[in-house]
């Protein structure tokens, strides 16, 4: 990744501690522009409840940044939800999963009021779908999805080295155009052995930090 790239997710990052509220508790995505927040997030640690995190990952980080670590089961609605994407469209619809923890990722993203989705520029595409969209299916289940992803249209690859935080595996879906993002996600839930897939458009970001090297562009979708 290019420094540039580095900075401008620092940005997008940064500018997202202006939906944090003291007294809050924040739900917290993963990857490497996550990273950037968690680090942000804990010059505010003494001001906010905690967090709720969506990895194993990101849960090692928030807590070697020293901010406390809560269940979702106890806390109840949250706020708001900061998190990445692999692509996302001015409209809030995203693929996600690059990192494998898709499934707590749309769990934290459904529990949250606002979802604050942090990008840099090079995430910001037209129609979704030349990023491979991710697809966590249970593990003997493999197969059969990606025979009826290929019914479909897509070119499923298993990322064999993947086994996620739930224990699943991943089809990484190639060849998708996906002009109807909320269509695809209900139509690829039906099948049976999906856990989650990696299309965030039936619950969309409400604000996208789209950053750049030079600053920040914020497209506030739903206030
Ligand atoms: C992890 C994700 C990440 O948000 C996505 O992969 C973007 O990652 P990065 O910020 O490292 O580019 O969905 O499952």
């Amino acid at each position: 990744m290019s420094s540039s790239q580095n900075t401008a997710k620092q940005a997008a990052a940064q500018a997202a501690l202006e939906w944090i509220r003291d007294d809050s508790i924040v739900g917290v995505g993963t990857g490497s522009t996550v990273n950037f927040f968690i680090d942000a997030l804990a010059t505010r640690r003494d001001r906010i409840r905690g967090a709720v995190s969506s990895s194993e990952a990101s849960t090692a980080r928030l807590r070697a940044a020293g901010i406390e670590v809560m269940d979702l089961n106890a806390t109840g609605e949250l706020e708001v939800y900061v998190d990445g994407a692999d692509e996302s469209t001015r409209h809030g619809y995203l693929i996600k999963g690059g990192g494998g923890a898709l499934t707590r990722e749309k769990v934290v993203a459904a529990a949250s009021r606002r979802f604050v989705c942090i990008v840099d520029e090079t995430k910001l595409v037209d129609v979704l779908g030349r990023f491979p969209l991710p697809v966590e299916v249970v593990p003997m289940a493999r197969s059969y999805v990606a025979r009826e992803i290929a019914r479909r249209g897509g070119q499923p690859v298993w990322r064999e080295a993947c086994i996620t935080d739930n224990g699943n595996a991943i089809l990484d879906v190639h060849g998708l155009s996906i002009v109807d993002p909320v269509s695809m996600e209900c139509e690829l839930n039906q099948v049976a052995g999906v856990v989650t897939v990696g299309l965030f458009a039936q619950r969309p970001a409400d604000v996208i930090l789209v950053g750049r090297p030079g600053g920040t562009e914020k497209i506030v979708l739903r206030g």
